[in-house]
This record gives structure tokens, C-alpha cells and sequence, in this order.
């Protein structure tokens, strides 16, 4: 009954007749829905097998991406309308830029990467603050048929570093700062210490100075953005196989390695176009904002290609929801530039919230432009969404999704019609997911039995077709747990009327201020420390960030430093490996870690122990006693 195909659902509604098609004849389905876009050359076949042991879509076809969402908006008459608004109070500017204007410059900007030898098929790296270099560099390397890696600009030299021996790219796409709030980050000495660091050398990077910090060039290698922009000539899109890829975006897995998501060019383009009406319900012409960064698939999929290949116009916003200057940030920029679809995470809604209870900030501003407000990223906890609800009066509609798919897997279906909002549902499985909840033997659950949230194969469009370079792990960390299934690595469970609630990881990926990262990576780096001779690092439960890690680590005996000082120098050993983003600001020396007699970390006891939960005292357990030492040690009463 936990599984989506048996739920109850009487008369056939829109959802339930665009869910039941799509599951039942997927080939049909999806072949209907690619005659919306446009091609090179169209598919005459939805659905195949291929070698990396899962399912490609539209193989036979060929297509542009960045032409679909640039030049094709041209030719139907939306030169002038606005593909990308670039709103940053961190340097006090905005700017609107036409998809006419955004053609040009992508056009231009492609017309410099191949002067720079950036063929189809050659990786291009891209560590760039929240600009519209950004994004005219993304869709650079798609009009080229390159593949772009996007990483996140509050990743350190070391994260670039692995990403960039992983992508082995030809040219590196950076800017010379990004701003956080009020302080100026210096990207370029972290690419530089990256490349220092990488095997792999591109041939060239491309530097945007920005006013702020003005960084210095490496003969021979580096080159201003601008200038080789300027005087390069523009060049035509270059057709690809629907099938090629159109970014790698890494992910934090449970071990210290990310892994290269990659995404196809047709499947992801049929993807977008139906998600922005289905799920998000827009029409072209629309504001979308998505505010996130395009370091995250978020800002792959909404900031950038979703809006414009639908024809919408899209927000680029270079600030926080709060400090920039206050919590009426969000407010502003929706009513500035009327908004119709905010999307965003819980966990910038929490910022607001603290600082704005009464909405004393939201009601400067009108909003009456705004018509739905999208979360996504973890589970939007029901005190934030009784809390937005309240104030807005709008549908405040969670929805589930992750970088593997590219788009919502479950979410409240509002261009086919509007559901019922449950708070702590992401509500149903979007049409082509169809999602069962499993046990550890691969049965469906029961109703309200919590199990693995696994999503039946095939995967609809848009979803990863592997990992990059690595295809067995592909298959082992997601198609080999359950047969016939794709393993999201999320726990939950099917209501008794069929919403789905999606409670968290079952895995060693934690959430923080809507960042995915890895626990794995964290211990691995806390472990190098030579101090240290054990240590677990897991989640604990935070009132704005939803959750941060925390360590527990056992000193090697004789160890000189006092325990202050191991400590402080584990917070800054995350911080230089992984980046500030990591949020690892808690670490503690503790006598011994709970383990079962084979000597296994018990960490999901330590997080039931640390969140003050309830535990009951596994029966594989070394030595019970253990536990209450660490109760004593962390201020929580004993199991
Ligand atoms: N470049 C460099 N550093 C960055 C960065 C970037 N692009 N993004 C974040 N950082 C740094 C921050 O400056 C901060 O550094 P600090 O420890 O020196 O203060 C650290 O990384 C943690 O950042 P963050 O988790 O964003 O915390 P915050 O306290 O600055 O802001 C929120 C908290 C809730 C306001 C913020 O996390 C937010 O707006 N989240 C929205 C969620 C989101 O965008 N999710 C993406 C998926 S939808
Ligand atoms: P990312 O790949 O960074 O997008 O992170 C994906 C993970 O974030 C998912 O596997 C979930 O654990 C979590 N997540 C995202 N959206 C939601 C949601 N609406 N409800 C619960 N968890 C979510």
C-alpha cells in the first residue's frame, strides 16, 4: 500500500490521470511531452538501455540546450523581454539582461572558450560567485557542447582541487572575488592553491575582476574575462546527442570522494520545461526566483535552465535573506521585480523568521505579484510552514528532490491541479517517479511504516545517467541495494492517503542550511589529525541550519595539546579542506566512542544521544556503560 501505484484514488483527477499515464506507458508519456521543445533533430524513440546499467532518453535525438534556451526564446519573440535579473545588495547594483543581450554575450563568450581550444565533450570548471558571468559561462560551455562542473564558491582549495582531478577540465572559468554579506572572499588564491594542489592542469583560466578585489593574472595561463569576451567573435550552437552530457555537479556521497552527477541534454531539457509547468505552474513570461546559488542543482535547474528554456524570466540574487541589509531582503526583490514563484530553502525562511517574528519587515512591501512560494532542499519543518503560511496566505508548497534527479520527485502538482498542503509532506510522487517506500527485504511498507524511499526504474528524463568516470559506483550506490529500484537514500513514509513524508537520510549525508555534505569526508579529514585516534562525526539538530555536524574524538594516548587546542585545530582543519560551508564548528574529546563488539561505531546512537532523543541501548553493544559516560560528558540524561 506504500507503494504509489496501489494509492487510493478514486475518480481520475489531472494528477491522477497525468501520474497513472506516465507510469503506465512512460515511453508514450515522455514522447509527448518532447514534442514541446524544440530539437536539431527529434527523437523517434523515448526510452532505451544503456551502458552505464541504466536508461537513456531520446538517443536518437540531437539538440542545443543553451539554443533552446536562449536563441529559440529569441525567435519566438522574447528578445526583449528579461531572461536574467541580477539583483546584489552586497555591491549595491542590479541588472537586467534581454534574452536578446544574454544570446550575444553567451554567443561571445563561447566564441572565447573555443578560441581557447574548448571543444564538444571537453569539461570546462567553474568556480564563480552569484554574477551573470556565472551563468553566460554555463551556457557558454553548453552552446559549445562542452560540459561544465559548476562548484560551489564556499568550497575550499582542496574540495576544487578533488573536482578538478576528477573533471580534468580544459579551461577554468573564475572570478577574481565573491562577497559574502560584508566581507570580500578571494576566490582566485583558492583556485590558485587548488591548481598547486590538482595533478591535473587546464589550459587556461578565465578571470572576472571584479571591482572589489582585483586579482593577479599568471602569465600564460590566466586571461581576463572580459577582454577575450569582448573580442571574440560570437559562434553558432553546436548540436549534440541528447544523450551527451551537459554538466557534471558533484555531490557529497558517504564517503570523502564526491560524486559527479551527470546530466544528459534532452532528457534534462524535456525535464525542465515540464517542471516549470507542472510543479512550479508557471507561464513564459513569468518571474521566477530561485534563490539559491548555481553551485547546487537548485541553481543549475531554476536559476538557470528551467526559466529560460520555459521562457521566464529568471532572479539572480547576490545576498542572504538576512543582513543584506535585513530581513526584508526577499520581500524587497519579490515586489522589486514582481515575482510570481519564490523558491528557496526552509532554512532561510528560519533566518527570517528569528529576526522578523511579527512580519513587521514583510509588510513594507507588496506583494501582491507573489503567488506561491516553493521549499525544498530538507524537510520544511511544519513550525516554518505554519509560520509562512500565516503571513503570506499563500501555498507554501514543500517539495523533494536531490541533485541525482534534477527535479522534484514528489511535490504538490500545482499546474495539473492543487492539492491538499500537509505540513511534513512534500505531498505526491511527481508524474514519472513512481516511488514505493521499502523494507530491509525490498517489501512495500505498510501505511505510516517508515522504510527506504526507493523510486522504481526506469527514472524518468533529467535524472543522472551515472556517475562521471565511474559507472560501478553509480550501480553501487544506487541500483544494487534494490533491485528494479533506484536508492534515493532518504527515510519515509506513505501516509494512509498516499501524501509522502520524507524524514531524512539513511545514510552519512546531512543536511546543513540546506547544503548536502558528508559526515564520511568530515571524519576522514578529523582522523588525519595526528592527535587523534578514533572519531565519529554526525548531525545534531540546530535551530536555524536544521542540522550541523559534530565531532567526538578520542585522543591518541600521550597526546601533548591540551584538549582545547586539538580541538580548535579539528574546526580549522574541516575548514581548510572542506570550506567554510561545512559548518563544522563543534568538536569535543570524549574518553571512548560507543561501539558493538566488532568494533563498529554505533552512530546513530550517538545522534539519538547528542539530539537528547530516546535510544534504546543496542544489543550489540560493547560495553553499555560507555553510553552514560558520553550522556555525562554531553549534559544529556542517561538513556
Ligand atoms: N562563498 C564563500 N563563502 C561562502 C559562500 C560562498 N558562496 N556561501 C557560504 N559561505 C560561507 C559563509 O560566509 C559562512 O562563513 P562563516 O563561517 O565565516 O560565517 C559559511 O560559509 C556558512 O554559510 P551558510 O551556511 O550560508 O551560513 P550563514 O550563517 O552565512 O547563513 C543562512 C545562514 C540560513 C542565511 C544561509 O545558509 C542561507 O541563506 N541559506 C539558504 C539556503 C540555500 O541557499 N540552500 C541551497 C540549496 S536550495
Ligand atoms: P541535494 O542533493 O543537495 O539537493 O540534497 C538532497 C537531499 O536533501 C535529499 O536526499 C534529502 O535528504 C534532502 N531534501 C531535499 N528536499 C527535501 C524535502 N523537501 N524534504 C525532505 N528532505 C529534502
Amino acid at each position: 500500500m506504500s507503494d504509489t501505484s496501489t494509492v487510493d484514488k478514486g475518480a481520475r483527477s489531472f494528477y491522477q490521470r497525468a501520474y497513472e499515464d506516465a507510469d503506465a506507458h512512460p515511453e508514450a508519456f515522455w514522447m509527448e511531452q518532447s514534442r514541446r521543445i524544440q530539437w536539431h533533430k527529434a527523437p523517434q524513440k523515448a526510452l532505451s538501455s544503456n551502458t552505464h546499467g541504466g536508461h537513456d532518453w531520446y538517443a536518437d535525438a540531437e539538440l542545443n540546450t543553451a539554443w533552446l534556451a536562449l536563441d529559440a526564446q529569441v525567435a519566438a519573440g522574447r528578445g526583449d523581454q528579461a531572461a536574467l535579473i541580477y539583483d546584489s545588495p552586497v555591491t549595491q547594483s542590479q541588472q537586467t539582461i534581454t534574452f536578446s543581450q544574454l544570446t550575444q554575450r553567451v554567443s561571445k563568450l563561447a566564441g572565447a572558450l573555443a578560441s581557447l581550444g574548448v571543444q564538444r565533450g571537453d569539461r570546462v570548471v567553474i568556480y564563480m560567485p552569484m554574477v551573470p558571468e556565472a551563468v553566460i559561462g554555463m551556457l557558454a560551455c553548453a552552446r559549445l557542447g562542452a560540459i561544465h562542473s559548476v562548484v560551489f564558491g564556499g568550497f575550499a582549495a582542496h574540495e576544487l582541487a578533488v573536482r578538478i582531478d576528477d573533471a580534468k577540465p580544459r579551461v577554468v572559468l573564475s572570478a577574481s572575488c565573491g562577497i559574502e554579506v560584508d566581507k570580500v572572499i578571494r576566490y582566485k588564491p583558492l583556485l590558485d592553491n587548488a591548481l598547486s594542489a590538482a595533478s591535473h592542469q587546464p589550459d587556461a583560466c578565465l578571470i572576472l575582476q571584479r571591482p572589489q578585489a582585483k586579482a593577479e593574472l599568471q602569465e600564460g595561463r590566466d586571461h581576463d574575462w572580459m577582454t577575450l569576451e569582448l573580442q571574440s567573435a560570437p559562434v553558432d550552437a553546436v548540436p549534440v546527442k541528447a544523450t551527451d552530457p551537459l554538466y557534471i555537479l558533484y555531490t557529497s556521497g558517504t564517503t570523502g570522494k564526491p560524486k559527479g552527477v551527470v546530466r544528459d541534454n534532452g532528457g534534462h531539457a524535456v525535464a525542465m520545461h515540464y517542471s516549470m509547468e507542472v510543479v512550479y505552474g508557471m507561464r513564459p513570461g513569468e518571474v521566477f526566483w530561485a534563490a539559491s546559488d548555481v553551485g547546487w542543482v537548485v541553481g543549475h535547474s531554476y536559476i538557470v535552465y528551467g526559466p529560460l528554456i520555459y521562457g521566464c524570466t529568471s532572479v539572480l540574487y547576490e545576498g542572504k535573506p538576512v543582513k543584506t541589509p535585513d530581513a526584508g531582503a526577499f520581500w524587497r526583490v519579490i515586489s522589486e521585480h514582481k515575482v510570481t514563484a519564490l523558491f528557496t530553502a526552509p532554512t532561510a525562511f528560519r533566518a527570517v523568521k528569528k529576526e522578523d517574528p511579527n512580519g513587521e519587515q514583510m509588510a513594507r512591501y507588496d506583494l501582491s505579484c507573489l503567488k506561491r512560494l516553493f521549499l525544498a532542499g530538507e524537510r520544511l519543518d511544519p513550525p516554518t510552514y505554519h509560520w509562512l503560511k500565516e503571513r503570506t496566505g499563500l501555498p507554501v508548497l514543500d517539495h523533494w528532490w536531490q541533485t541525482e534527479t534534477g527535479w522534484a520527485i514528489a511535490c504538490n502538482p500545482v499546474g495539473l491541479e492543487v492539492m491538499e498542503e500537509k505540513p511534513g509532506s512534500a505531498t505526491v510522487p511527481t508524474p514519472g517517479f513512481h516511488v514505493s517506500v521499502l523494507d530491509p527485504d525490498g517489501q512495500p511498507c505498510a501505511p505510516t511504516q517508515q522504510g527506504a524511499v526507493c523510486i522504481r526504474q526506469p527514472l524518468p528524463p533529467g535524472c543522472l545517467q551515472t556517475i562521471w568516470q565511474d559507472d560501478q559506483r553509480f550501480l553501487t550506490s544506487y541500483l544494487s541495494a534494490y533491485p528494479g529500484y533506484y536508492l534515493t537514500g532518504d527515510g519515509g513514509y506513505f501516509d494512509e492517503e498516499g501524501f509522502l513524508f520524507v524524514m531524512g537520510r539513511i545514510d552519512d549525508v546531512i543536511n546543513v542550511a540546506g547544503h548536502r555534505l558528508s559526515t564520511g569526508e568530515m571524519e576522514e579529514i578529523v582522523a588525519s589529525h595526528p592527535a587523534v585516534a578514533e572519531c565519529a562525526v554526525f548531525a545534531i539538530d540546530d535551530e536555524l541550519k536544521g542540522q550541523v555536524p559534530l565531532g567526538l574524538v578520542v585522543l591518541k594516548d600521550g597526546c601533548e595539546q591540551t584538549e582545547q587546542a586539538v580541538c580548535e585545530e579539528l574546526v580549522a582543519l574541516v575548514r581548510a579542506q572542506i570550506g567554510a560551508v561545512a559548518c563544522f564548528k563543534q568538536a569535543q574529546v570524549v574518553p571512548r566512542l560507543p561501539k558493538t563488539r566488532s568494533g563498529k561505531i554505533l552512530r546513530r546512537t550517538l545522534r539519538q544521544l547528542a539530539n537528547g532523543e530516546d535510544y534504546a541501548v543496542p544489543s550489540t553493544i560493547d560495553d553499555p556503560a560507555v553510553l552514560d559516560e558520553l550522556a555525562e560528558r554531553l549534559n544529556q540524561p542517561p538513556g
